[in-house]
C-alpha cells in the first residue's frame, strides 16, 4: 500500500516538472512588462500619498497604499536579470545598462527603500501630519537617488 502510494506521487511529480520549468522561465520581454507595471503602480500610489501630504490631510488613510508600495519593493530588485537593459533586442525599457555595470550601487539604492518605507508607514499610522510630510519627502528623495543614475529620462 505504502509503495503503491509512493509510486503514484512520483508519477504526479514527473508529470508536473515540465510545467514548473516553463513557469520558472518567463521571457525577458515579459519580465520587463511586469517590472514596468509594478513601478507604474508604485508611482501611482506615491502620487496619491504625496497629494495627501501636500494637502495636510489625515495620513492614516494612506497606510494601505504604503503597504502596496512596500510589497512591490520587496521583490523589485529581483526583476533586473541580464538581457533586460535598454538597448537589448526586443526590449522596451528605461533601465540603463549602468545597473548591470554598477550593480552594487544599484542594490544599495534599492535596499535604501526598505527603511524609508517602514518609516513612512509608521509616520502615516501615527497620524502625525508633520512627520508624515517629512517621511514622504525622504521617500521621494530615495526614488530619485536611483532614477538619476539608473533610469533613462
Ligand atoms: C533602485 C532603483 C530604483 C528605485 C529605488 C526606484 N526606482 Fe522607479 N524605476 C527604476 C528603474 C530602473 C526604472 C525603469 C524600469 C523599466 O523601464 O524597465 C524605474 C521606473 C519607474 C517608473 C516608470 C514605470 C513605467 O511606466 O515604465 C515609475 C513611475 C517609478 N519608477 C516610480 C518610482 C517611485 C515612486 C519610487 C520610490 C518610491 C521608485 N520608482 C524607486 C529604478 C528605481
Amino acid at each position: 500500500m505504502k509503495l503503491w502510494m509512493a509510486g503514484l506521487g512520483m508519477a504526479a511529480l514527473m508529470g508536473a516538472t515540465p510545467v514548473l520549468e516553463a513557469m520558472a522561465q518567463p521571457s525577458p520581454a515579459a519580465i520587463v512588462t511586469e517590472r514596468r507595471e509594478g513601478f507604474k503602480a508604485a508611482g501611482d500610489n506615491m502620487t496619491a500619498i504625496a497629494a495627501v501630504a501636500r494637502a495636510g490631510g489625515d495620513p492614516r488613510g494612506t497606510v494601505e497604499r504604503i503597504a502596496a508600495v512596500q510589497a512591490w519593493f520587496a521583490t523589485a530588485g529581483t526583476r533586473f536579470p541580464a538581457g533586460t537593459q535598454q538597448g537589448a533586442p526586443g526590449i522596451d525599457t528605461r533601465a540603463l545598462p549602468a545597473i548591470w555595470t554598477d550593480r552594487a550601487t544599484f542594490d544599495t539604492a534599492m535596499a535604501a527603500m526598505g527603511p524609508r518605507l517602514t518609516a513612512l508607514r509608521e509616520a502615516a499610522a501615527s497620524g502625525n501630519v508633520a512627520n508624515f510630510q517629512a517621511a514622504v519627502q525622504a521617500t521621494g528623495a530615495a526614488c530619485g537617488d536611483c532614477h538619476r543614475p539608473f533610469r533613462a529620462r
